[in-house]
């Protein structure tokens, strides 16, 4: 069943029914404004960092589901409805909700008047934009009130939603015409407040929580809104809040657009007061004076779309798959871009309040988001390599606003460093910028302890070298890719954390995914040290990749695949010999990526062993056989009921990897078969099984053990955005950046008769067709550039500026 169809004209995907299985969301902001906004309009907003900046409040596991939001209310007689339904829950007439590139309109019919919600943060600019036009389209005159609403957070929202004693006394604002201040704490160490306001002038206001909704009426029943007025309410402690509210008189067929804005502000430390206990406003009043007009929010939002058509022209695809097309050109860079941007912090399932950037997250969006802005991938990068220590290990989080390493989680996760080198590896393959390598760039944020960062990069792989264990291959530590596989941790008590508890460092639980990883990115470490001339080097380098792979070959295979790991007593996880989770995804994706077992058939006995053991119809799933119960040399993995999350879910994010690893055998029937499996679009008919976002991924699919087989978990914020595009698009499609330049290598289903993609790179634009009429899945027969043969499938770097016309014949 669908809930909403595809508008890829538009790129958007428009929501039907506001009673989705699940609140839809989109992402407003891409710099340092952000909001969450769902299919009803609820979600909330922040400056930089979802914990330490909120602006507004949410409620995660609120019964009913997603009460807080950036609500408008209209009271027309007796009847009080939102455009977007939620939260008064009043049937409307008709409803729709555009999610799209930045933006989110909702628009709800009741009564003969239609109420447009168009929320968007403008780029440049801190603020969310709510505009509101109103039309009534009835035969009479309508009086009508209109009220917006937001409920403000106290800023740091862990501190807002545990320490009472102290945050019901220090609520503050300032009102100012139209205009609501949030200022909590600003009398003392902050520097920055929050600003609520309206366009036009307003009838009434409130900025008290218990004024506007009544002590015990809440946001679905407020009592302002019956009222048909606010009663001009200060925040003097308890919980602020803004609610503006305006009278409309509307002819028949008249229409008012109004401007509602919530923005952040901040003022240097001398600047902060104009006079004793009053904000300087000069800055609040400019930010106001841009958006003043209909004119200057149209201009706003068409800059937002021009922006995004240029970032997506990047890479641009027409085949004759039309939810191919739609994914890659518009729902998977989309993804990417947010995944980018949030890392794994804020989502409707991430608080925002609890894990930060992760180290080896943030590395791996890099794969997918690279060549749209690669600027920011750069800064990106060396914010990344200042949270890791001298010997090469990292701090497995950073906070956003500080850039600092989180002291909480601290180190310990083994395969973080190696992902240092992935994401470095492909920026460079996408710019050629070399000079990154040589900016300098601290250990442990300690700018005395600064290093260029191919330091940081040979000290990432050196790690590996020196933490090996008794089989030759790299010790886990506290876990590896799989947070959950917890082999040095034995925790018996409730409330520790699976990821800390215990030491880091056990002396001999190894991992084989590390191992593939060490092979894969340790050979793109070599070819960096090639292309430096750091001959020496790269021969060591590949001296101790070579004994790895072998380690793998040996004491890492099982007979048909590759085991997962080695537990604290040294026995093998992912073996025949256990009784349950005899096989795992990752070692098999990983390693057959990384080219181990290709010449001796291992590779391809591992995939088939996936496709007979894991494979689903919805998904591969991370092990089998699931484990029944909790295991203390397992850890987390064997906590979660069968076939949830890392035991023996369908964990999105390693289903790529078995993609790409079928590719790189030239298996292209297969690999596109297994993308398909959990690819939104071609998923969407069954959302009321999948019940999330059928535009984006999942985390997580429930897996065939779990009693709702096919149900999606924790939208948005997955490294499955990144992996999925680097398949589709380098891996299947096979447009691949290598340091030398593009090549084109594709392995694709036999019945794909052919493609066109424009891809930009390096400042030029090739307009690269595939023609498959030859039915194969794989193999390159010719290539022609501007009509001209040339050798081999790697294009001539063409300069900057220019665009050249690619001819591939496949065969
Ligand atoms: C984490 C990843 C991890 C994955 C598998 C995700 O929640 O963000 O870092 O690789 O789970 O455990």
């Amino acid at each position: 069943m669908k809930f909403g169809y595809f508008d890829d004209r538009n790129k958007e995907y428009v929501i039907t029914t506001p009673q989705t299985p699940l609140p839809w969301i989109n992402y407003l902001g891409s710099e340092d404004f952000f909001s969450l906004v769902s299919n009803t309009a609820g979600g909330y907003s922040f400056y930089r960092d979802a914990r330490m900046r909120r602006l507004t409040r949410y409620r995660y596991n609120n019964s009913p589901l997603d009460m807080d939001g950036h609500r408008i209310y209209i009271k027309d007689g007796d009847t009080v409805w939102n455009p977007g339904w939620q939260p008064t829950k009043t049937p409307l007439d008709s409803y729709s909700c555009r999610h799209g590139l930045g933006y989110t309109v909702v628009e709800g019919k009741k009564d003969g008047v239609t109420a447009r919600q168009e929320l968007f943060v403008p780029k440049g600019d801190a603020c969310e934009l709510d505009r509101v036009t109103v039309c009534n389209e009835s035969a009479a005159v309508k009086e009508l009130d209109l009220f917006s609403y937001v409920e403000f957070c106290l800023w740091d929202a862990v501190d807002d939603s545990s320490n009472f004693q102290r945050n019901y006394s220090t609520g503050e604002v300032e009102v100012e015409g139209s205009v609501i201040y949030h200022k909590t704490e600003y009398r003392e160490r902050r520097n920055h407040y929050a600003v609520f306001w309206a366009n036009c002038p307003v009838d009434s206001f409130d900025t008290t929580r218990d004024a506007f909704c009544g002590v015990y009426g809440g946001p679905a029943d407020p009592q302002a809104v019956r009222a048909g007025h606010c009663s001009g309410s200060i925040a003097h402690g308890w919980a602020p809040v803004g609610a503006l509210h305006i009278h409309l008189t509307l002819a028949p067929g008249e229409s008012r657009s109004i401007l509602f804005g919530l923005g952040y502000i901040e003022n240097p430390q001398e600047e902060k007061f104009i006079a004793p206990g009053v904000i300087n406003k000069t800055r609040a009043h400019a930010m106001m004076a841009r958006y003043a007009t209909d004119a200057q929010i149209d201009a706003a939002r068409i800059a937002l779309r021009t922006h995004w058509e240029e970032l997506l022209s990047t890479y641009h695809l027409e085949s004759g798959e039309e939810k191919l097309n739609r994914m890659v050109n518009i729902w998977h860079q989309y993804q990417c871009m947010v995944t980018f941007n949030m890392s794994r912090s804020a989502s409707y399932y991430e608080s925002g309040t609890g894990r930060g950037m992760g180290f080896r997250d943030s590395c791996q969006d890099l794969l997918g988001f690279v060549h749209i802005i690669p600027s920011r991938a750069r800064e990106r990068i060396l914010d990344i390599a200042a949270t890791q220590f001298e010997d090469g290990s990292a701090y497995h989080q950073y906070q956003p606003l500080t850039k600092k390493g989180n002291r909480d989680v601290g180190s310990g996760f083994n395969d973080d460093p190696l992902w240092l080198i992935a994401g470095t590896a492909a920026y460079l393959r996408e710019t050629g910028d070399w000079s990154i390598l040589e900016e300098q760039v601290p250990f442990d944020n300690d700018a005395a302890k600064a290093q260029p960062l191919m330091e940081h990069l040979r000290r990432s792989f050196n790690f590996t070298c020196t933490h090996l264990g008794p089989h030759g291959l790299p010790l886990i530590g506290r876990a590896d890719w799989n947070d959950c596989l917890n082999l040095n941790c034995f925790s018996e008590h409730p409330g520790e954390s699976f990821q800390i508890t215990g030491p880091s460092e056990g002396p001999v639980a190894e991992s084989v995914f590390i191992a593939g990883m060490f092979v894969k990115y340790g050979h793109e470490y070599a070819e960096l040290c090639d292309h430096l001339n750091l001959t020496e080097e790269a021969a060591a380098a590949r001296k101790h990749i070579d004994a790895v792979e072998q380690a793998v070959l040996t004491a890492g295979w099982d007979g048909a695949w590759f085991r997962r790991a080695y537990d604290a007593f040294g026995n093998p996880i992912g073996s025949k010999e256990c009784a349950e989770g005899q096989i795992f995804i990752e070692p098999q994706g990983m390693c057959v990526m990384a080219g181990i077992g290709r010449e001796t058939g291992q590779a391809a006995q591992a995939l088939a062993s996936v496709e007979e053991r894991l494979d689903t119809k919805y998904g591969v799933v991370l092990l089998q056989p699931a484990y029944t119960g909790y295991q203390l040399n397992l850890g987390e993995i064997s906590s979660y009921p069968p076939g949830y999350k890392e035991n023996a879910g369908i964990f999105c994010h390693n289903n790529p990897w078995i993609s790409c690893a079928e590719a790189t055998l030239g298996h292209g029937d297969r690999a596109f078969a297994v993308y398909r499996k959990t690819c939104p679009a071609y998923i969407e008919d069954i959302s009321e099984i999948h019940r999330t976002e059928p535009y984006v991924y999942s985390q997580m699919v429930a897996g065939k053990d779990a009693p709702t087989f096919g149900e999606a978990k924790n939208s948005w914020l997955t490294g499955t955005a990144a992996w999925t595009f680097f398949n589709i698009s380098q891996y299947i499609l096979g447009i691949q950046p290598t340091l030398d330049g593009l090549k084109v290598d594709p392995c694709i289903p036999h019945t794909l008769s052919g493609f066109t993609v424009t891809r930009r790179f390096r400042g030029a634009v090739y307009h690269i067709t595939v023609d498959n009429a030859a039915g194969v899945q794989h193999g390159v027969k010719a290539v022609t550039v501007d009509g001209k043969a040339i050798c081999g499938n790697v294009l001539p770097l063409a300069a900057a500026g220019t665009e050249v016309t690619v001819q591939v014949t496949m065969g």
